[in-house]
């Protein structure tokens, strides 16, 4: 594409469409340029008439919906402006060559971009003007750092086997470039949205320019003003959909491996995770569950009373998720293949056959997930695994991926030539009837997979949150499934790439993801499972995950020290949920992603916006993982402001450097000031009940807020205001005195009598102890408070009133 030859656009004529669209005629092109009300600007340009259409119902989004704006002419320039309650811009374009700038309303450049052009076939090609010293961030599930700057990559999905450079199953063609200078800081998003490969040029040949190209349709891109990256990412989000709330027994650790392979093995396995007290929620079956991987069928021998297995599992505390890959196994005397093949499901050669590609079936065929009566059609083929119980899909091979050539001995099988899906037709989104080359469409196929099987499992039981996971997907794909970012290695490399690609993922719209803990490929070691498990725990999504003949992953395979190193992180992800649930909560409504980096949470801090090897946990927690073999010690960037150690309740204020130790057995973490977590005593699964279910983690240092949320975990009543939910509020005093408020129990779901205990950090042996006015005793008993090792233990009954609890230091 770098060869290829782009005629200059330029506007000849413009109107206004009526309906909020700025109509520019250009040269043998047409564009659209419009507004929403939230600020975000859209352009739309390619050659022919292809703008008529729009995208969003195709990928079953909801529309985009432009603000009525007034065009003017001004200087040889045509100006849109919007001023609205969300959002202020200002939108300049100029006719010869056509650029366009985006301004805030105080008149600062948001972005500006220029050089669009056309080529053959509706590729297109536009320049954003990089900064310099203009970070780029996003791009879906990318090898390397944090910044994208300098590199050239290929937005293609695709299985990378052994080449590990480059964008990989999941593209996202999203960036948020952040720009930190003189302690002021701007961010700005730019969303490119195509359906098949688009280039990025990431200020790689030129610093001050990031060169998008486009292989077909055109350009449509949408920018998204900050200033900070929570203002990115809360448009964006709005744009191309949120996370939604997941079941809470998604967020517990899930125990995977290629393959538990009988039901004797996976019983075995949930009953010794049970007897070691590993919290563990869920297990995932892989392929080898199905009669010769046959997807929707199970192997008579090996799982002759699926049923029951998912009943024995339920009674220990576990649900049961199954691989479902897109081959469907070309056999004629198997009715799954049959009833796609008379509906014409599945995706053709350009000669008319059925394109084939060697899976794990052997022959297969691919269904064709962009027409809508193949997606119905496919999500119904669920019905038997959800009447058995299962409790969530995994979507893999979805690129899709599979191969021309393998060897196989018995059931195992080694892939020898990639199949080439160029020569693969599929129908289009938009027009259904119509069959375009894969590569036009290609990294939608795992999106449009997961929306069937998510519009599968929403109609099946409309009252239940589904559970879906996938390994490809585009802008988006967060609205149907979470996130794994495939095939990694058992390597301290993969460990530490995790960071910033799950980072960079979750800036792309993406809050529920995560890494195979201990890695999938090659074998791990007992350090480096130890060092993956602290920071896999607080992974999003936290799921074990190893590949056969390798070393078993299961916490107890390396040894007694690490299996308590698993089984202590595991709690702590357990003592934890609460917080993180809310914080799953933040991402369904505004977007703000579960991971963060530390500029999302301090872009004012130019420390921070270099750091990749730490992450925040949403604003209070802050990890900063061992990342290397044999390091007992680990540097770190504190942010500005008070920090206290998780562990021992060391204070620091930043923004400093820290050097920390951190033995095999330590994750450092840090409390952020005035942040009140809401967590609990540690339980095994979310089926058990926690011993304390409520105990606020209070750190002083600082004025804070948070909230109290409780719902049933399972159903999508939470929607129609079936949730418990308490505001909080911390005030920090002079002299170390303290009050926090905890508001009045809102909602309609019922949270029965409990014991509240705050646990308020860096608080010796106070002076007095006040709840609502009344001065508490010190005994074990609600009301009264406790003193032990530096920490006030405040415990009351809660019945859902509001409380306010004083706490005057000793003179
Ligand atoms: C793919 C998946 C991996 C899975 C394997 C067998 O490689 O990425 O997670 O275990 O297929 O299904």
């Amino acid at each position: 594409m770098g060869a290829t030859r782009y005629a200059a656009a330029r506007v000849r004529g413009w109107g206004a469409t009526g309906a909020g669209e700025l109509r520019l005629e250009l040269e043998d092109a047409n564009a659209e340029v419009s507004i929403a009300e939230d600020g975000s600007v859209r352009l739309r340009a390619c050659t022919g008439e292809k703008l008529e259409r729009p995208l969003d119902p195709g990928i079953g989004r909801a529309p985009w919906q432009p603000t009525r704006t007034e065009p003017r002419e001004r200087d040889g320039s045509l100006w849109l402006a919007h001023d609205g309650r969300q959002g202020t811009v200002q939108v300049e374009i100029r006719p010869d060559p056509f650029a366009l700038r985006v301004r805030a309303r105080n008149g600062e450049s948001v972005a500006e971009l220029e050089d669009l052009g056309f080529a053959e076939q509706g590729a297109a090609r536009i320049g954003y003007r990089a900064r310099s010293g203009e970070r780029f961030l996003g791009f879906g599930e990318t090898d390397g750092g944090l910044d994208k700057r300098g590199r050239r990559l290929l937005l293609r999905n695709r299985d990378p086997e052994l080449s590990r450079r480059g964008p990989r199953y999941l593209s996202i063609p999203f960036f948020l470039g952040f720009l930190a200078e003189a302690g002021a800081s701007s961010a700005r998003g730019l969303l490119l949205d195509a359906f098949g490969a688009s280039r990025f040029d990431v200020a790689a040949t030129h610093p001050d320019r990031v060169v998008i190209e486009t292989e077909a349709d055109g350009i449509d891109l949408t920018i998204f003003p900050g200033p900070a990256p929570a203002d990115v990412l809360r448009r964006f989000t709005a744009r191309v959909g949120r996370t939604p709330l997941p079941p809470l027994w998604a967020l517990g650790h899930h125990q995977s491996r290629w393959s538990y392979a009988s039901e004797e093995e996976v019983l075995a396995l949930a009953r010794e995770i049970r007897r070691r007290r590993i919290p563990t929620d869920v297990i995932h079956l892989d392929i080898d569950y199905m009669r010769g991987f046959r997807v929707f069928t199970w192997d008579p021998r090996r799982f002759p009373d699926p049923k029951q297995l998912v009943a024995d599992l339920s009674a220990l505390g576990f649900r049961l998720v199954t691989i479902v890959d897109p081959g469907v196994k070309r056999d004629d005397a198997w009715p799954v293949y049959r009833d796609g093949a008379q509906w014409d499901d599945y995706c053709r050669r350009p000669d008319g056959e059925l394109f084939s590609l060697r899976v794990w079936p052997g022959e297969s065929v691919l269904p064709d997930f962009n027409r809508e009566d193949v997606r119905s059609w496919w999500g119904e083929q669920h019905r038997p695994l959800l009447d058995i119980g299962v409790a969530g899909i995994w979507n893999d091979m979805n690129e899709p991926a599979g191969w021309k050539r393998d060897v196989r001995i018995g059931r195992w099988m080694l892939p020898l030539q990639r199949q080439d899906v160029s020569s693969l037709v599929q129908s289009h989104p938009l027009e259904p009837d119509r069959r375009v080359p894969h590569d036009r469409v290609r990294n939608l196929y795992g999106l449009q997979e997961c929306r069937a099987t998510r519009g599968f499992l929403e109609c099946a039981d409309p009252e239940k949150r589904p559970f879906v996971l996938t390994r490809s997907g585009s802008a988006g794909i967060q609205r149907f499934a979470a996130v794994w970012t495939g095939d990694n290695r058992s390597r301290w490399s993969d460990l530490r790439e995790s960071i910033p690609m799950l980072l960079n993922l979750s800036l792309s719209g993406v809050a529920f993801c995560g890494a195979d803990i201990g890695g999938f490929l090659f074998s791990c070691s007992p350090e480096l499972y130890a060092r993956w498990i602290q920071i896999g725990a607080l992974y999003p999504f936290a799921r074990t995950h190893s590949m056969w003949l390798k070393r078993r992953q299961e916490p107890w395979s390396f040894g007694p020290r690490v299996e308590a190193i698993a089984q202590r992180f595991l709690e702590l992800r357990m003592r934890l949920l609460p917080y993180l649930y809310a914080l799953f909560r933040e991402a369904e409504e505004n977007g703000a992603p579960i991971w963060r980096p530390l500029l999302y949470e301090f872009p004012g801090d130019p420390e921070s916006a270099a750091v990749e090897d730490q992450v925040m946990l949403g604003p209070s927690l802050l990890a900063a993982p061992v990342l290397e073999r044999g390091a007992r010690e680990r540097e770190l960037h504190l942010p500005p402001g008070r920090w206290i150690a998780w562990d021992d309740d060391a204070q620091y204020v930043g923004p400093r450097r820290l050097r920390v130790h951190a033995p095999l057995e330590r994750l450092p973490l840090f409390l952020r000031a005035g942040s009140i977590l809401p967590t609990q005593s540690a339980i095994r699964s979310v089926a058990e009940a926690p011993a304390e279910p409520c105990i606020l983690e209070v750190v002083p240092g600082a004025d804070g807020v948070g909230t109290l949320l409780a719902d049933d975990g399972e159903t999508t009543a939470y929607r129609s205001g079936r949730v418990a939910r308490s505001e909080l509020r911390l005030w920090h005093r002079a002299g170390g005195r303290l009050r926090l408020e905890i508001g009045r129990r809102e909602g309609d779901y019922a949270v029965p009598p409990r014991t509240l205990r705050v646990s308020l950090r860096c608080c010796p042996a106070p002076e007095r102890v006040t709840l609502d006015g009344r001065r508490l005793a010190r005994r074990d008993d609600a009301p009264g408070y406790g003193c032990e090792a530096g920490r006030l233990q405040v415990r009351f009954e809660d019945g859902g009133e509001s409380h306010v609890l004083e706490v005057d230091p000793a003179p």
